[in-house]
């Protein structure tokens, strides 16, 4: 048996991603998608909201459960005896992940497989997605609908604290 993991920030899940991870768990058996946290990012939703939202996108596959993961991937790898990190690759992503994955290999000899991210979605991070939400702009293209609006109210109940706080 083969297991996955599909790791991210998922700050907020894309339709990049739920490609990804449906490729995923229809050349493995069993897929972990694992919310991480990446610390060089300032993130809009919590953890569990991450979490939440991820496992209801993900009910529509029967081998996909979704958790948080906290510290290094490749420990979490070798507790939930996960073979191989699963991952969307863009044209920019290349050098950084390359990077990782050979990290993680040296580190405990975990591989990684890129999957092409799907051309449609190559423009998609959830970086800009959060930057163009956080600016007023639509992002109903980029996300399934529950989660552009959950990303939306997100944004309008941010910038009212904010607007408090001046
Ligand atoms: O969606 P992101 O922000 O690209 O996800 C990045 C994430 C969380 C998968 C990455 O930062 C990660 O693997 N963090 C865990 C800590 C770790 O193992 N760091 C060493 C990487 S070589």
């Amino acid at each position: 048996m083969t297991r996955a993991v599909c790791p991210g920030s998922f700050d907020p899940v894309t339709h990049g991603h739920l490609d990804v991870i449906a490729r995923t768990a229809r050349v493995v058996d069993d897929v972990v998608v694992a919310v991480g946290t990446n610390i060089s990012k300032n993130s809009l939703f919590s953890p569990d909201e991450r979490v939440e939202m991820l496992t209801e996108e993900c009910a529509q596959w029967s081998n996909v459960q979704v958790t948080l993961f906290g510290g290094l991937l490749v420990d979490f790898c070798a507790a939930r005896g996960i073979d191989i990190i699963s991952k969307g690759l863009r044209a920019a992503d290349l050098s950084y992940e390359l990077q990782m994955a050979q990290m993680n290999r040296q580190l405990t000899g975990v591989d990684t497989m890129f999957l092409p991210t799907a051309p449609q979605w190559a423009f998609v991070s959830s970086s800009l997605v959060r930057e163009v939400a956080t600016l007023g702009g639509d992002v109903t293209a980029f996300l399934p609908a529950k989660i552009a609006a959950r990303t939306t109210a997100k944004v309008a109940s941010r910038n009212a604290s904010a607007a408090l706080d001046v």
